[in-house]
């Protein structure tokens, strides 16, 4: 694995790619984009998902703390909440962070914090039909979904299915993509993969964690 170095990952987001996807939040729920993240912190990332320790993940579950419960029927993945832990995942959040605030700047979202998980699906692990927040609830705003799988082909399956009213897009989790929608507009699922899927799930909330 070739040496991080902090200066290589702090390329702003492109406030022209923050534009547009506000533009594209607003007028169609969802943006999908292949050039958002810094290459080398994409890669970073995607080393560190493979070769966190197994132990590390854990079964993920439906709802938040005295609702949660794991519902194999529901979701088969496994989990691992990112924290400012290392290099990388600090670079993550740092990024994260500075979208957050271009979002912010082209669009009257006022998000306030955000969370997000990497997960591992194994060869066979879905996640069934779900909205990621519900209306009403200060919550969750705008979910970012970020895919970390080198060479994805059609065929390995594992796409992630948009429930749109004009039918259902799918989008391959190829290394680099990244899908945001509204959290709690969009219905989508996982599709199960022939092979182990990688991904982070995230979270720009209204609302501190605590609110
Ligand atoms: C989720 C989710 C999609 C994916 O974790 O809520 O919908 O492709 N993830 O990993
Ligand atoms: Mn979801």
């Amino acid at each position: 694995m070739s040496t991080l170095h902090a200066t290589d990952l702090t390329l702003p987001v492109g406030n022209d790619s923050s534009e547009s996807i506000a533009n594209e939040l607003a007028f169609q729920g969802y943006s999908i984009r292949h050039n958002l993240i810094p290459r080398p912190l994409l890669l970073a990332l995607s080393q560190h998902a493979k070769t966190m320790h197994d132990g590390l993940f854990h079964q993920a579950g439906v709802g938040r703390e005295a609702s949660h419960t794991v519902n194999q029927f529901v979701r088969s993945d496994s989990i691992k909440w990112i924290e400012d832990e290392c290099l990388v995942t600090h670079q993550w959040l740092e990024w994260a962070e500075e979208l957050k605030s271009s979002l912010n700047r082209h669009a009257f979202l006022g998000l306030q914090s955000f969370e997000s998980h990497f997960a591992h699906y194994a060869p066979g692990a879905f996640y069934k039909p779900h909205v990621d927040a519900f209306k009403g609830q200060t919550n969750r705003k705008i979910s970012l979904v970020t895919y970390l799988n080198e060479g994805w082909l059609q065929q390995d399956g594992g796409q992630l299915r948009l429930h749109l009213e004009q039918g259902p897009l799918d989008i391959s989790p190829m290394l680099g993509t990244v899908v945001c929608f509204l959290s709690e507009e969009i219905v989508h699922e996982v599709l199960p993969a022939t092979r182990d899927r990688y991904s982070i799930a995230g979270w720009f909330r209204q609302g501190t964690l605590l609110g």
